[in-house]
């Protein structure tokens, strides 16, 4: 049923379903990519905060597992030149970069022979990307989860974004976690859905059962945009679920640092023994322990949408059936 949806940007990356497993940071594993990837969709790791060591070693357990295509996400805030490297190295097909300058790495990206596609939260930086020679853009609305770009909601900037740049791909994020939700991005003129806040219940995600338990738990309204969880990333709005951390802070008439409610409190560790505190840009994930509902749930208003635990095929397969009936009906 996915040759139905097939549209050229899956022509270009290799894949069957136009879906991309958004990097949903510290939850996203090899295996999950892998697996997402050997779906017929594209998988991708969140590399941004290892080092250029662990990089290789997560892209070549990824190509152990499958030989689909899959992608490597790099967040262009912080210094990503030994991961980039590292990657292109290695071969890696499609880079991903978000929140910076993408002309910085457009040009080393295709003489590797890779695909970069960059995330843009308006108009304007479609514009500016499409300018500086990348393959693709991700229009992530204002609903997504995790750190969000701009302020126009994904069934306004999807189609904005693809009058602007046509005929270069638009990829559309936020707000997406089924079927029908890839349907209407792709009426809107998308070629893919980007989905992240419905990977966090992947079985092969890394996600804490804690955090899974809140994303199938919550309402729409429970995923928040804030500045709340600034630790490691400031300056970088964000949707989390509410939780402890995020009320008691709002309730404080949400001070500045160091004045917030709980600052500089330690309450979780992992299994490296690192050690987390409240307001840090950390979700929790498998291993570690403390007060883990108190971290940043990173969470998208789709979380309103995940009711359940599965496997990355079984999503994939599903979300293809789903937009498959809908767009045929
Ligand atoms: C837990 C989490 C972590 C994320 N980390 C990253 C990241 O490292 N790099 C990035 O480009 N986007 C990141 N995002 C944003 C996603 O790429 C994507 O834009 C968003 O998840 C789409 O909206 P959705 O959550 O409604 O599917 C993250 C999202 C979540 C939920």
């Amino acid at each position: 049923m996915a040759g139905t949806l097939t549209t050229p940007l899956c022509g270009r990356l290799g894949i069957a379903v136009p879906v991309i497993q958004a990097p949903i940071g510290s939850a996203a594993t090899p295996e999950l990519a892998a697996a997402v990837s050997a779906a017929g969709a594209l998988g991708t790791l969140a590399l941004t905060w290892v080092d250029a060591a662990e990089a290789v070693r997560q892209v070549r357990r990824v190509t152990e597992l499958t030989d689909r295509p899959f992608a490597v996400n790099l967040v262009l805030d912080f210094d990503v030149e030994d991961v980039l490297t590292a990657c292109l190295a290695e071969g890696v097909p499609v880079i991903s970069t978000f929140w910076g300058a993408p002309e910085a790495v457009t040009a080393r990206v295709h003489e590797a022979g890779a695909l970069h596609v960059h995330t843009i939260g308006s108009v304007g930086e479609a514009v500016d990307a499409v300018r500086a020679g990348v393959d693709a853009v991700v229009a992530q609305g204002w609903e997504a989860g995790g750190h969000v770009r701009g302020q126009v909601t994904t069934m306004s900037l999807v189609p904005a974004v693809v009058d602007a740049v046509g005929p270069t791909p638009v990829i559309a994020a936020g707000g997406i976690a089924d079927g029908r939700g890839l349907a209407a991005a792709l009426m809107l003129g998308a070629q893919a859905g980007w989905l992240g806040t419905r990977f966090l219940t992947a079985d092969e995600a890394a996600s804490h059962p804690v955090y899974r338990d809140a994303v199938v738990r919550a309402a729409p309204e429970d995923s928040v945009h804030t500045r709340c969880f600034d630790g490691g990333w400031p300056n970088a709005p964000h949707r989390a679920l509410r939780n402890t951390t995020l009320t008691a802070w709002e309730e404080a008439g949400s001070p500045a640092r160091p004045d917030r409610p709980g600052e500089g409190a330690a309450i979780a560790s992992d299994a490296q023994g690192r050690t987390h505190m409240r307001y840090d840009d950390m979700v929790p994930v498998e291993g570690m322990s403390g007060d883990l509902t108190a971290l940043a749930l990173y969470a998208g208003q789709s979380a309103g949408l995940v009711r359940d635990r599965a496997s990355a095929a079984e999503i994939v397969a599903t979300i293809a059936d789903q937009a498959t009936r809908a767009l045929r009906g």
